[in-house]
């Protein structure tokens, strides 16, 4: 088949569903696609490379080049004694991945059951749920890099990951398409439970400790209640991230807001739930243009149907705003924004 650039509206690229019109699209399905990029690369200002879209906030009009990854499989590379090295192609969706491997008896991954999007970008922003990051398991990701057309591997400690943060994110993420990962997973299941523990979880249902089943019916069921149905409303999960703050910002936000919900992390360091602050400063429910703050979790803002990228910003950018006059903490945005 011919490898050639299409025009495309994204909308069902992106789970905010927002149209998104492009007359530079292209899918990789070979290596001869991954070589035409590379010839194409230059003439460009921008790449996004765009997985399950569950990540990512598209402006209307995109004069990037826009690539879609379409490699699946799944591989075992090494068997050790007690752990396993698996692969994964990038255009897998990643929690079909999870189940999988707790159905070989690999283990690892089963705190980040039910995260919507691909394999390949697992690792851009290193997705987290429940006291576990992809970084924990991760071995190494390999991708095409664009600019000298070689299949090259980065080991974990290059991929630079931090809270919903990487490499992949940062300034390799124009050069480079994420083809696999390499996971190390390990024989015998072994619960991540930090996070229930902090939450006070276990204590309410103890037997979800007992069998892998119900500890993955859990975490789904956990996710299901605080997340909207993406079928139903275009949304992105958590849009801002749980901001990070010094001693001196943490004081003075509790001093607004005794009750603040908060993590420490090292003697200057604090971690405050961004979802608390959004609905403490009132704007659950709330509504721009199409968008609405999801009225069972202030950290998601929802497409009610015709949302255009202004409606998500600028809702974005008040929502900020007040907690910043409210409280004097930054939030950030989690998804990357494209303009
Ligand atoms: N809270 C409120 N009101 C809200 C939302 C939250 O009071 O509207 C409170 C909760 O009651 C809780 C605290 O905020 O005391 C923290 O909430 P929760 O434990 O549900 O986690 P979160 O901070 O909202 C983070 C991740 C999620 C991940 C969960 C569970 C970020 C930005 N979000 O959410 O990840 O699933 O923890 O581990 O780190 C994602 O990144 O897209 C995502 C869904």
């Amino acid at each position: 088949m011919k490898s050639e650039l299409k025009h495309q509206n994204l909308k069902y690229f992106n789970t905010f569903k927002l149209n998104s019109y492009t007359d530079h699209f292209f899918i990789v399905r070979s290596f001869k696609d991954l070589k035409f990029t590379t010839n194409i690369f230059s003439d460009y200002k921008d790449t996004i490379v765009i997985g399950g879209g569950s990540n990512i906030i598209l402006p209307e009009y995109i004069a990037s080049l826009v690539i879609k990854v379409d490699f699946s499989g799944i591989r075992m590379i090494s068997n050790f004694e007690n752990t396993v090295l698996i692969e994964a192609y990038a255009g897998e969706s990643w929690h079909d991945f999870v189940m999988y491997c707790i159905n070989k008896g690999w283990y690892g991954l089963e705190n980040l059951a039910f995260i919507p999007g691909t394999v390949g970008a697992a690792p851009v922003q290193n997705i987290g749920a429940y006291g576990v990051e992809f970084s924990n398991c991760c071995h190494s990701v390999v991708a095409w890099s664009l600019s000298d057309g070689k299949v090259i591997e980065i080991p974990v400690k290059e991929c630079f990951f931090s809270y919903r943060s990487s490499i992949f994110k940062q300034e390799l993420n124009r050069n480079l398409i994420i083809l696999s990962v390499r996971v190390l997973l390990s024989r015998k299941w072994n619960p991540n439970l930090e996070y229930f523990k902090r939450n006070d979880f276990l204590s309410k249902t103890p037997e979800h400790t007992d069998s892998i089943n119900d500890f993955i019916d859990t975490i789904c069921s956990m996710r299901k209640s605080k997340l909207p149905n993406i079928k139903e409303f275009g949304n992105v999960g958590s849009f801002f991230k749980n901001p990070i703050v010094t001693k001196e910002i943490f004081l003075n936000a509790l001093n607004f807001f005794p009750s603040l919900v908060f993590w420490k992390q090292g003697e200057d360091s604090y971690k405050l739930s961004a979802g608390w602050l959004i609905d403490n400063c009132g704007w659950k429910g709330k509504k721009y243009g199409s968008v609405a703050v999801y009225d069972k979790n202030a950290l998601i803002l929802l497409n009610q149907g015709s949302a255009k990228f202004d409606d998500v910003m600028n809702l974005a950018a008040l929502i900020a705003s007040d907690v910043y006059c409210k409280s004097g903490v930054i939030l950030e945005i989690e998804p990357k924004v494209y303009y």
